[in-house]
């Protein structure tokens, strides 16, 4: 077993990388790679088709999952670090292979979510367009599978983010901090006018589906809370990421649970659950009760919100390839920092093209479970190496400790597995088509190509 060959963080390494990130960049890069289309789009479907008003309850049971991984995130990311973030952690405590699995966990996770979340900012865009009297053909916002060409917005969005994290961590994290204000100003004017319209007839009956399907529409809505872990890919940005990187994950991850309970109360408080299944519910809500203005506000939140979402998720899948191209496991292609701009261009450029074709030209919009299942895959393994590595590496400096360790992180398990368990057969059937594809690859080249298997080489040879 592989034990902590990196150095510990903040320990002077040069990585090439810029250390420009405090505690309150990084909590609003949470913020940013949290809130969007989860609440924006997915509360909706989740409410009028698993769980009615229970959705509250739904929140609270994924926000616990969360919480709890959220707490071994921090202690890990301030102990180990490293931008490959759960990756990293897995091949300091648990081994190759266990890393490679999360790390292809983790680019399911980041490369998937991202095209996704652009192919719903390129509806919420075309609408606005659309409501300007601007509105694009059919053609260029459908893929083929649709009958159209591509889908030419979601694809110029993220060649647009990949002009902005190429230049620099520094531009993109104030860039995030605008597009999360206006996100947030949007959040507020909803709860404003939406405290003022309330109807608990709404709320009668609570749990329309019974528990079951409160626990369906947790799976479901789960992608709302994916992002709290990308903050943890900052840690070789970050000036002081022992204590700035448990503070961002977990302060970030608070105030959005927050926000997420209180917004999908107020939702179905308003109008009735089942009127909820449309792709854009919070708008139309505000729209049915006659508020024209704040309608129009709350989708320029959805468009920046979504775009923040992006823009760090992202961020956090270019330093995973870098990670993991690092160690061996990926072709040396992905490892690169371009001295001038102190950002991984290479893979920035690679990783948006590929993401942008998927945008483009496949039907994935509807894939956030497969998403969340390989999130949650990676957060039970994140949960299990802090038990692992409690017992194997007692003494490791710990600048933050879950508290209640092994109960906290095994309530972890538990929670992402319960939550694991009540998504479709057919998520787990393509998330099982994802890990053999994985293993192949680890297998015909990650093994044979590693720092690792070369330092056994070496060992090898020159005792002969
Ligand atoms: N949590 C992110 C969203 O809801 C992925 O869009």
């Amino acid at each position: 077993m592989q034990l902590l060959r990196r150095k510990p963080i903040g320990s002077g390494i040069d990585t090439g990388l810029k250390k420009v990130l405090g505690p309150l960049d990084l909590t609003l890069l949470g913020i940013g790679a949290i809130i969007g289309a989860g609440i924006f789009v997915l509360t909706g479907i989740a409410a009028a088709k698993h769980a009615g008003p229970g959705i509250v309850y739904s929140y609270i049971i994924s926000g616990f999952a969360c919480l709890f991984t959220a707490l071994a995130y921090a202690e890990l990311a301030a102990s180990i670090g490293g931008c490959g973030s759960a990756y990293g952690y897995a091949y300091a405590g648990l081994g190759e292979i266990i890393a490679w699995i999360i790390g292809w966990d983790l680019i399911l996770e980041y490369g998937i979510a991202v095209p996704a979340v652009a192919i719903g900012w390129s509806g919420y865009v075309n609408n606005a367009l659309t409501a300007m009297g601007m509105g694009l053909p059919a053609y260029l916002i459908n893929p083929p599978a649709a009958g159209g060409i591509a889908n030419l917005p979601a694809m110029l969005i993220i060649l647009f983010l990949s002009v902005v994290l190429c230049i620099g961590v520094n531009v993109s994290a104030r860039f995030n901090a605008v597009m999360v204000l206006v996100k947030l100003i949007a959040i507020t004017v909803f709860i404003i006018v939406a405290a003022g319209n309330i109807n608990p007839a709404n709320w009668s009956p609570f749990l329309p589906f019974g528990i079951e399907g409160v626990a369906r529409g947790a799976a479901l809505i789960f992608f709302a809370y994916i992002g709290f872990d990308a903050v943890s890919t900052a840690a070789e940005e970050t000036k002081n990421p022992q204590k700035d990187l448990p503070i961002g994950i977990i302060a970030s991850l608070l105030f959005c649970t927050m926000i997420y309970v209180v917004v999908s109360g107020l939702l179905t408080v308003i109008v009735p659950y089942h009127t909820l299944n449309v792709p854009s519910p919070v708008a139309d809500a505000l729209l049915k009760l006659g508020y024209r203005w704040a309608s129009a506000i709350i989708s320029a939140g959805a468009i920046a919100g979504l775009t923040t979402v992006m823009l760090v998720l992202y961020y956090a899948l270019t330093r995973i390839f870098l990670a993991i191209s690092r160690d061996g496991l990926l072709p040396p292609i992905f490892s690169g920092v371009n001295p001038k701009t102190q950002t991984p261009v290479r893979v920035i450029i690679i990783s948006g093209i590929f993401m942008s074709l998927i945008a483009g030209f496949t039907p994935i919009a509807h894939v956030a479970e497969l998403v969340n299942i390989g999130t949650l895959a990676a957060f039970v393994l994140v949960c299990a190496g802090v038990v692992a590595l409690r017992y194997t590496m007692p003494g490791m400096k710990r600048p933050f400790k879950t508290p209640f360790s092994p109960l906290f992180p095994i309530l972890g398990i538990a929670f992402c597995f319960y939550l694991m368990i009540n998504l479709p057969l057919i998520t787990w059937i393509r998330f099982a088509i994802w890990l053999v594809i994985g293993l192949i690859i680890y297998f015909l080249y990650s093994k044979n190509n590693s720092l690792l298997a070369q330092k056994e080489f070496y060992a090898k040879y020159t005792k002969m």
